[in-house]
């Protein structure tokens, strides 16, 4: 069954230099997520560390440490039916030159290092990042659009 999921996307500090924060989120709302928290901020040490503790180590880490926190990122919080492969989807693949055509990557980024955009990879990691950059009443999880209604209802999933 089809579930409604949470994931973490974060706007890059290029994206957000480069104006693509609008473009980024209306890519999101036009497939009918909600948005349940954003906010623009300046990553500090301790969040770059544990956004990327699986990468501790790599010969890119220094560079990754330093891309995120060259100026400030757009974080938030999507939720919808599928949501963390379905906006990998829309994301595309972390290294630009793979990224279908039409994705946010194959449309906006040519390098892997400076990808603009961060999606989650799974559920588990997706709770993970949110609560790295959101408390819990930041997240405002408690409503639920007419076609969420109309699905629950009519037990299409
Ligand atoms: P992101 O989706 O934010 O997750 C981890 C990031 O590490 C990824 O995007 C890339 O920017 C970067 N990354 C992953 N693998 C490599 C690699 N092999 N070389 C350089 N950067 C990488």
């Amino acid at each position: 069954m089809l579930a409604e999921e949470r994931t973490f996307v974060a706007v890059k500090p290029d994206g957000v230099e480069r104006g693509l924060i609008g473009e980024v989120i209306s890519r999101f709302e036009r497939k009918g997520f909600k948005i349940l928290a954003m906010k623009l901020l300046q990553v500090s040490d301790k969040q770059a560390e544990a956004h990327y503790a699986e990468h501790k180590g790599k010969p890119f880490y220094p560079r990754l440490i330093k891309y995120i926190q060259s100026g400030p990122i757009v974080a938030m919080v999507i939720k919808g039916y599928g949501a963390v492969e379905s906006v990998r989807h829309i994301v595309g693949a972390t290294n630009p030159l793979n990224a279908d055509v039409g994705t946010i990557r194959a449309d906006f980024a040519q390098v892997m290092e400076y990808n603009v955009i961060h999606a989650s990879d799974s559920v588990e990691s997706a709770e993970r990042e949110i609560h790295i950059y959101f408390n819990d009443d930041e997240i405002l999880d408690t409503w639920k659009t007419k076609t969420e209604e109309l699905i629950e209802e009519d037990e299409l999933l």
